[in-house]
């Protein structure tokens, strides 16, 4: 009997997404800023209630948008988790900004709040907080930090759309924060993201950076009679194709959002007696987090049991992964001056950690199939 393979994510539809990539072709605009784009700003700004919502190419470029909004110069120092993927710190040293990396904290993974304040000195610039698997930072102790220091606060809510700390959204805590709608995400188009601002005085520059530097927004709403370079910027932009496709992806959150939540409480409910006799942790979500059901995953007891899972998870046609490789570890992270030791709680979590299969149209026979070839496993 052939086995079917398992992925570890499958981009699923919701309904609509060829109905309205359709419509998105009738109305004549598929290029960045049409009907379906405006349609995704106007959901997230009111659903999120951010000052301003802008759909990118990526979350990546979402954040690079972030760092040329700060003005960043060379030699500004920006605090960023070693844990976390490369781009929430590529981006900001794109601008010629020098990452000082900060542990994270053992039960949430996300940046350690009681570590920031000693690495911050007169050229940080800004804290970028990452939602680890959507489970907010400590945003209290983080913002208040900031404010203490003048300095800013970006929030890499990769992770965490519709999550929330304290009964508010995530993303709305910084002066900017950044999505991603990429297809490992909740919500996809592919390839995507959006900026968030809540700092209203970063709007104007925003548009004119994701618009190539141009003013070419304040054209097409009459405020001024042609439009020109103004400043610096990029093409930041999807096609409205893309946002036409995340659209009916958005529109159906509620329906996604209970799918995954049904998949994860599966997970907890399926693993936690195992976990505990093999002495492996499971996510910590704080009471006062609301997670966005993005991810479960695992802390194994050391490097070698994680690999073995994988290992016998692989051999049963299952694919988990593992991530992040710590970023001051990297060979770039290296040549900024990491070196072992310096954030001892992610050396050890990123030699642990492991994530299991997790997309929305995930069958529970298949989830049955995962949980029963983890309880198999004796390794741990
Ligand atoms: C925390 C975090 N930030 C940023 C990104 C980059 O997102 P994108 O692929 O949309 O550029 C990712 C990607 O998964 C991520 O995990």
């Amino acid at each position: 009997m052939t086995i079917v393979p398992i992925p570890f994510n499958r981009a699923g539809l919701v309904g609509n997404e060829f109905k309205y990539i359709s419509q998105a072709l009738e109305f004549g605009h598929i290029s960045g800023d049409g009907r379906f784009t405006i349609k995704c700003h106007e959901l997230l700004e009111k659903e999120l209630g951010v000052t301003k919502a802008l759909l990118t190419t990526s979350c990546t470029h979402a954040l690079e948008m972030a760092a040329l909004l700060l003005d960043l110069q060379p030699g500004d120092e920006v605090i960023v988790p070693s844990f976390t993927f490369v781009s929430t710190v590529n981006a900001f040293v794109l601008r010629g900004a020098r990452p000082v990396f900060c542990d994270i904290r053992a039960d949430t993974l996300n940046l350690d709040e009681q570590k920031i304040e000693r690495l911050i000195t007169s050229r940080t610039k800004a804290i970028i907080a990452v939602h680890y698997a959507g489970v907010g930072c400590d945003m209290d102790s983080i913002l208040m930090l900031a404010k203490r220091h003048g300095i800013a606060v970006i929030e890499d809510n990769a992770h965490g759309l519709f999550g929330k700390f304290k009964g508010r959204y995530l993303g709305t805590f910084g002066c900017l924060a950044t999505q991603s709608f990429h297809e490992t995400k909740n919500f996809t188009c592919g390839e995507g993201g959006a900026l968030l601002i809540n700092d209203p005085s970063y709007v104007e520059r925003a548009e004119i950076i994701r618009e190539k530097g141009t003013n070419r927004n304040r054209f097409f709403r009459g405020q001024v009679d042609k439009y020109t370079w103004v400043d610096l910027g990029s093409s930041y932009l999807p096609s409205d194709v893309l946002a036409a496709f995340l659209f009916a992806q958005l529109e159906c959150r509620d329906q996604i959002q209970s799918r995954r939540r049904h998949i994860w409480k599966y997970y907890r409910e399926h693993l936690e007696e195992w976990a505990s006799r093999n002495g492996v942790r499971l996510p910590f979500v704080p009471e006062y987090c609301e997670q966005p059901w993005h991810m479960f995953y695992m802390l194994m007891p050391s490097l070698k049991a994680r690999q073995a899972l994988i290992a016998h998870l692989k051999a049963r046609e299952i694919l988990s992964v593992f991530h992040y490789l710590p970023l001051h570890l990297s060979e770039m992270g290296r040549r900024l001056g990491g070196k072992e030791n310096d954030c001892p709680v992610t050396e050890c979590v990123s030699a642990s950690v492991i994530r299991l299969p997790f997309y929305s149209e995930l069958t529970e026979a298949d989830q049955a199939r995962v949980v029963s070839a983890i309880h198999e496993f004796v390794d741990a």
